[in-house]
């Protein structure tokens, strides 16, 4: 039987973080067991709010080593970098034809990056969830491992894989946002708990997989808290519920268990869970750092990594965009 496809991206603008790790990436390293997988660098993406490409190419080979020390294995799965993939731009092209105005306007991401960078609204901005769906459907990938801030993204990349078919003839398949690790996609909290942990949030309030120990363990630390619940297993805030939200992740049931009975008996000392999360958190992530650090600095292996990634995804997008020129009559 055929394996399922699956694709996903990231964009190479900054460290991975915890959010990348559990939203996206611990998914990613599961499902290449499991699937036909198609991993990207998405480079492209990153111009549309990173034009200075002075860092770029650093910031590609780093974010590799980092998604291969988070467990990815580029024999087991398709790893590759955006811009190596050329098709990719020539089905972006077509699928602009799809995108509306309007719709474009309204996507959150777009109307956040306006808010963010009032200088510098370009068209890729813009059309950049054309883009993303161009990179899904190229593979004609069915399920899309991200986080919770893409799902928007993955049902717009459904509308226009839609629109395509309907206009000319049924060559993609309708893609899902999809987490393998339970229904509800993830989350992840900045430690402050205003809003999500991203790249450019307060680096105080974002643990990154390059973090060394002893920053794990102050930035728990500040993590925000409060006096603690007052009444009997009372509702978390959310703040509260992201710190549960990774003990969860990285400690084991009994310890969950210990802190979640406190809390709902009135006498949880966040101190103490701060502590015991810091030392989880650093035992489960100094092995990742370690090893990026190791695979970061072995350029000729990373130049290997991606001309076989490149030579996988080209000849996938390749098969695509045969069927896709053949549907539209592109083909004299
Ligand atoms: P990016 O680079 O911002 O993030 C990569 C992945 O990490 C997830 N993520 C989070 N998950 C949970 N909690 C958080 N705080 C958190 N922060 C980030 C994201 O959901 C994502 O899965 N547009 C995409 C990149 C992209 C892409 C694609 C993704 C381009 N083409 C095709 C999927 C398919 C982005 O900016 O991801």
């Amino acid at each position: 039987m055929q394996k399922e496809r699956v694709l996903s991206g990231i964009r190479p603008t900054g460290f991975v973080h915890l959010g990348n790790y559990f939203g996206a990436v611990r998914n990613w390293a599961k499902m290449q067991e499991e699937f036909d997988c198609y991993f990207c660098v998405v480079d492209w993406h990153s111009l549309t709010t990173h034009p200075d490409t002075k860092e770029l190419k650093d910031n590609v080979h780093r974010l590799l080593a980092e998604l291969i020390a988070s467990g990815l294995d580029p024999e087991k799965c398709v790893l590759y970098v955006q811009s190596d993939v050329p098709e990719i731009a020539e089905l972006y092209l077509y699928l602009n034809t799809m995108a509306y105005q309007g719709e474009l306007e309204r996507t959150v991401t777009f109307k956040d990056k306006v808010r963010q960078q009032p200088d510098n609204v370009n068209a890729g901005l813009l059309t950049y969830p054309v883009l993303q769906a161009a990179d899904i459907l190229i593979h004609r990938a069915t399920n899309v491992p991200v986080g919770k801030d893409q799902e928007q993204h993955i049902e717009m990349t459904r509308n226009y894989a839609e629109r395509f078919n309907h206009r000319y003839g049924e060559i993609f398949p309708l893609p899902k946002a999809f987490n393998y690790y339970g229904d509800e996609l993830i989350k992840i909290m900045s430690l402050s708990g205003e809003g999500k942990m991203s790249k450019s949030e307060n680096q105080m309030n974002t643990l990154y997989l390059a973090d060394d120990d002893e920053l794990v363990r102050t930035k728990i630390k500040k993590a925000r808290t409060d006096s603690g619940p007052t009444e009997l297993n009372s509702p978390k805030p959310d703040y509260i519920e992201n710190l549960f939200t990774l003990i969860r992740l990285v400690s084991s049931p009994d310890v969950v268990q210990r802190f979640e009975a406190d809390f709902n008996n009135c006498v949880i000392r966040y101190g103490d869970m701060k502590k015991q999360l810091g030392e989880d958190m650093v035992k489960f992530m100094s092995p990742i750092r370690e090893k990026a650090l190791a695979i970061q600095h072995d350029k000729t292996y990373l130049s290997k990594v991606i001309q076989h990634g490149r030579e996988k995804a080209r000849a996938s997008a390749g098969e695509t965009l045969k069927l896709v020129r053949e549907a539209m009559g592109i083909n004299y």
